[in-house]
């Protein structure tokens, strides 16, 4: 079998039962899932994002432990941001964490205290993991970039590059079994995608020796209104419950 050939298999299995879990049974060969299989032969970035496994940077030795990689951080200056930052968010919990949160960007009140989702949308986090008995203290939270962006704007690519070795190297340290992915620029990182986040959340994807589970960001669901509101609420409920199913077993 071709590579090829592997990784369109791989897209569909992941597919499939992304519809099962939606609890559909029956798949008829519609315009749904004739434009996905045409995007999966055209579009290689998907091809990689779905499939079974993918390294993390190597860049860091591994020798380098979480207390010598924040010092490393706390002097970094490879983008701008480090002119505006109060304060790096490295990230916080064990060290031996079996689940990995990992949002954005530090906001305003992250950058002044230095921790991750210390805000509104960290306040909306606490209370969705609670409502799946996850505790907060348990888990380790980090941030795909670790300077607040002027404004809380969206990290460009550049400073998402610079950073992404930092968010590698504490993964492998950590090695947790679980990810969530707070939000689209969590995932599209960590799953190497450009799919929209709607096709991304609900399922797990492998990324190394984790299973990851991606959500919508906690300061998007606060930033919605109404019944739009509440849907999102409800998705990100269930998406939590498959992942809280799971990561149960490794408790
Ligand atoms: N949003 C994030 O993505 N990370 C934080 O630390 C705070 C808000």
């Amino acid at each position: 079998m071709t590579k090829e050939i592997v990784h369109i298999m791989n897209n569909i299995s992941s597919w499939l039962r992304y519809q099962k879990q939606l609890g559909v049974e029956i798949i008829p060969k519609g315009p749904e899932l004739s434009a996905f299989l045409n995007h999966c032969v055209k579009d290689e970035t998907s091809l990689q994002g779905l499939t079974a496994t993918r390294e993390y940077g190597d860049e860091i030795p591994i020798t380098t432990g979480l207390d010598e990689l924040r010092k490393m951080i706390e002097n970094c200056n490879r983008c701008e941001l480090h002119k505006s930052r109060q304060n790096i968010v490295f990230g916080e919990g064990p060290e031996d964490a079996r689940l990995v949160l990992v949002g954005e960007a530090p906001g305003r009140e992250e950058d002044i205290q230095g921790r991750p989702f210390v805000g509104p949308s960290g306040e909306l986090l606490t209370d969705m993991l609670n409502a799946v008995n996850i505790s907060r203290k348990d888990v380790f939270i980090t941030s795909v970039i670790k300077c607040r962006p002027p404004h809380n704007r969206t990290p460009g690519h550049e400073e998402i590059a610079a950073c992404s070795s930092f968010l590698s190297h504490q993964l492998r340290l950590i090695d947790p079994p679980f990810i969530l992915a707070l939000g689209l620029v969590a995932a599209q990182t960590l799953l190497k995608e450009k799919a929209p986040l709607k096709s991304l959340r609900g399922r797990f994807h492998q990324l190394g020796n984790a299973r990851v589970m991606v959500i919508y960001h906690p300061a998007y669901l606060l930033r919605s209104k109404g019944s739009w509101q509440r849907e999102l609420k409800r998705v990100a409920w269930h998406d939590l419950q498959i992942l809280e199913k799971e990561y149960a077993k490794y408790r």
